[in-house]
């Protein structure tokens, strides 16, 4: 970790809460217990499901998805109870910047020394949105870039404009250039049949247009949704071929230096020895305040374990559902949602 991701890390308030939490949570991590002691250390935060972009791979282009924006009660609400969180990603299947209140919000969590963190599509990070994301402190944001020419970015990116979101995040590398408190900043390329012939093009730009690191996905998800999963299967590069990560390897080799680091996210990769951890130490609070497993499921209609607005984070994160959840990853059981995630099936 980059001494500047740390210090935006440091939990400036509540930290003994939060080393206890942490303490609690690393004592039982290795048991697998179904109860659990602790509240989660970190969590992902959807701001909304809305969205000005319709990328061919994601679920919020489905014709039925639902546009839906956290209210700022909801938010309070979340963070007041989980005072104990060390950072949160106020992201999920929507674009933040959607939301009006994503500066209330980030705000408000850092009142209680929880750090915050965006993935963004970059279209609206204007002038205003950057100097009010500096000026709240989020400690990270991160730029979709799905694509090295105009061509392959709006023919994936559907809605979008390769020339804005290049201005935006030109305009964002200079205004926290040299300055020694700000956002980390990163860009994330969702690799696939469409742009991998551009893997190299894109860390070639990422790294000109001034972001700290990239990180190449070579894995599309479907979200636990037969349909999504079918079409994103097919848009699938074979990440496992030897001559795929052989070149991933090149790039990251060639590009990365001091200033911009490379990073190859080759999925989830679950397997019955590597078992899934989020049932343990994370969790996903959809915009209207349902709580699901994680954001590979993050649609509440897959799985919803519960309402922040009916119940308590404390009494979901330990109901029956997370139980029998916890039990089943632990057990090698998996809920067909799950198994996606994991070797054996696939
Ligand atoms: C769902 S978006 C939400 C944040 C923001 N709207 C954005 O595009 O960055 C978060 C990330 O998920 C990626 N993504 C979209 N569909 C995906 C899929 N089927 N599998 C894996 N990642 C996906 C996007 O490219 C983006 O980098
Ligand atoms: S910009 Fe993000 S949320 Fe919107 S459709 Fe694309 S990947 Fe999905
Ligand atoms: S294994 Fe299940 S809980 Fe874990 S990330 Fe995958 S879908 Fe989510």
């Amino acid at each position: 970790m980059s001494p500047r991701r740390f210090i935006n890390l440091f939990p400036k308030k509540y930290f003994f809460l939060k080393l206890f939490n942490f303490l609690k949570f690393n004592f039982s991590r290795y048991t697998g217990f179904r109860f659990v002691n602790y509240l989660p250390i970190t969590m992902d935060v959807e701001p909304t499901t809305g969205c000005n972009f319709r990328c061919t791979m994601c679920q919020v282009s489905s014709p039925d998805f639902e546009a839906k924006n956290m209210k700022l009660e909801t938010f309070k609400k979340i963070i007041d109870q989980n005072k104990q969180l060390i950072k949160i990603k106020l992201q999920g299947m929507g674009e933040p910047f959607v939301n009006k209140y994503l500066f209330e919000m980030i705000n408000y969590a850092r009142k209680f020394g929880v750090s915050c963190e965006i993935i963004s599509n970059g279209s609206l990070l204007n002038e205003k949105n950057s100097d009010n994301l500096i000026n709240e402190k989020l400690a990270k944001l991160t730029i979709s870039i799905d694509g090295a020419t105009k061509n392959t970015f709006e023919k994936i990116r559907v809605n979008s404009n390769f020339d804005v979101v290049k201005k935006n995040v030109e305009n964002f590398s200079k205004k926290i250039d040299k300055r020694i408190i700000r956002p980390h900043f990163s860009a994330w390329s969702t690799i696939q049949n469409d742009n991998f012939e551009e893997a190299e093009g894109i860390a070639e730009l990422c790294r000109d247009l001034g972001f700290d690191d990239l990180t190449y996905q070579l894995f599309l998800t479907g979200w636990g949704k037969s349909e999504w999963e079918e079409k994103n299967n097919e848009k699938n590069i074979n990440f496992n071929n030897e001559e795929v990560l052989k070149k991933f390897n090149y790039i990251k080799k060639k590009y990365s230096n001091k200033k911009f680091k490379i990073d190859i996210f080759k999925e989830n990769i679950l397997n019955f020895n590597k078992k899934c951890s989020w049932p343990w130490n994370s969790s996903y609070l959809g915009a209207n305040g349902d709580v699901v497993p994680c954001c590979i499921v993050a649609d509440p209609k897959v799985k919803n374990m519960g309402n922040i607005n009916s119940n308590s984070f404390k009494e979901i994160w330990n109901s029956k559902d997370y139980r029998e959840l916890r039990e089943n990853i632990k057990n090698n059981k998996l809920n067909d949602f799950c198994k996606n995630c994991y070797s054996e099936y696939k």
